[in-house]
């Protein structure tokens, strides 16, 4: 503890690097996972005990290992399509149902049927969609999904919440969906919001918790109060780590002033982000008119978060971590467009070159599952360390 707020660790990639060259040797780019930061991770949520109930949002990441092991420690999983219903389905045929959730944006009228016929919890965040489809929602039971008005992130391209976000009931629209649910004999079941990615500020989801509460009081048939994920990892060097502790004290004084509502949480990327990295190798060093460039055969086609948020990734050269990282380099994928750039002016050693293997951190959510075929260069291999 530094400060009040939790010190950052050594990241286990550092103590696993013969495991990861041979995996970086068998085929780049790569992204290897490590189970054990993932429950690592994992526990530090069961920890909470304000917490009732934890789901996956398996978008972030739905590598088979990887729902097994959060289901095998007691987590749900959050899905927002047909096709991850159907994924999660495939890969674990006995999940209970109950431990599903569905939140989908804008989804075709059968994919909510389709996700009924599963027996998943169903949740809806507009009224036109009882409207216009009473014989889909008529006497079902359904979370509802409110937008409070304001949102947070990392970024303008990951809220949702606020007017400019396509997410979540407006406060103004919530009598009429009430009011529409009763004459569909529709019961609400769940008040729900997730108003952003990547939010630093532990108090939010306690702030969150005590407005929805209200709105479940005067429903009258909510059991259970979900909170959205959001939380944060330390990208950057100098970022803290969540802290957990702050974030958990919240949440049981609020939980306690509410006591009625099971808490439910919902996170992706703070389970997965930490476990995964990408690995890839150095193809070309090239310096043209002072900037030096190191070109890996992964680029924004195998992680897209940089190009699109601007986010940072550590970037390792994982054959010389014993050297000291003293060059100012430009790394860049090999894609056909100038945003290509995993990362500006990072620090590598001098004598980077290529057949390098070189490591992108953090990459475990938000990363395969994002990756294209753009310029039709191969998806990333994905590789698993026990
Ligand atoms: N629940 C809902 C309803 C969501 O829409 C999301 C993420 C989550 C939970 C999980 O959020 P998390 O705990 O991972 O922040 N591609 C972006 C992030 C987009 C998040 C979309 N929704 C990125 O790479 O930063």
């Amino acid at each position: 503890i530094e400060h009040g707020r939790p010190a950052r660790a050594v990241p286990w990639w550092r103590g696993e690097r013969e495991r990861l060259l041979e995996c970086a040797a068998e085929g780049t780019p790569v992204y290897a996972y490590h189970l054990p930061t993932l429950r690592e991770r994992a526990r530090s949520l069961l920890d909470v005990e304000a917490i009732d109930r934890r789901y996956f949002a398996i978008k972030a990441n739905p590598h088979p290992a990887l729902l097994r092991a959060l289901v095998a420690e007691g987590f749900g999983l959050e899905c927002v399509s047909l096709g991850e219903l159907e994924h999660v389905f495939a890969v674990l045929p006995e999940l209970d149902p109950a431990r599903v959730l569905f939140t989908p944006s804008f989804a075709p009228r059968g994919e909510y049927e389709a996700a009924f016929a599963f027996g998943v919890t169903v949740t809806l965040d507009n009224v036109e969609a009882l409207r216009n489809w009473p014989d889909t929602f008529r006497g079902r039971a359904l979370w509802l999904r409110i937008d409070l008005g304001r949102g947070d992130g990392h970024h303008a391209k990951v809220v949702t919440g606020g007017a400019a976000s396509k997410f979540g009931l407006p406060l103004g629209a919530f009598d009429a969906f009430v009011a529409e649910a009763r004459m569909l004999d529709v019961r609400i079941g769940g008040i729900h919001a997730h108003l952003g990615s990547g939010i630093v500020t532990p108090a939010h989801w306690r702030e969150v918790y005590a407005e929805l509460a209200g709105f479940a009081d005067s429903v009258g048939t909510v059991d259970t109060i979900d909170i959205g994920g959001g939380l944060p990892i330390p990208y950057k060097p100098d970022a803290h780590p969540f802290d957990i502790a702050a974030w958990a004290a919240g949440l049981a004084e609020i939980k306690a002033a509410y006591p009625r509502y099971a808490l439910a949480v919902e996170p992706g990327r703070y389970l997965v982000a930490e476990c995964g990295v990408l690995l890839a190798h150095v193809t070309q060093v090239v310096a043209k008119q002072g900037i030096r460039r190191v070109g890996l055969d992964a680029g924004m086609n195998a992680l897209m978060r940089p190009a699109l948020y601007e986010a940072y990734h550590g970037i390792h050269n994982l054959s010389r971590l014993d050297e000291e990282a003293d060059t100012t380099f430009d790394v860049v994928g090999p894609i056909c467009e100038s945003g290509d750039v995993l990362g500006a002016q990072r620090m590598l050693p001098a004598a980077t070159r290529e057949g390098d293997a070189v490591l992108v951190a953090d990459a475990g959510a938000y990363g395969f599952v994002m990756a294209n075929r753009y310029n039709l260069r191969a998806l990333p291999r994905e590789d698993v360390l026990e």
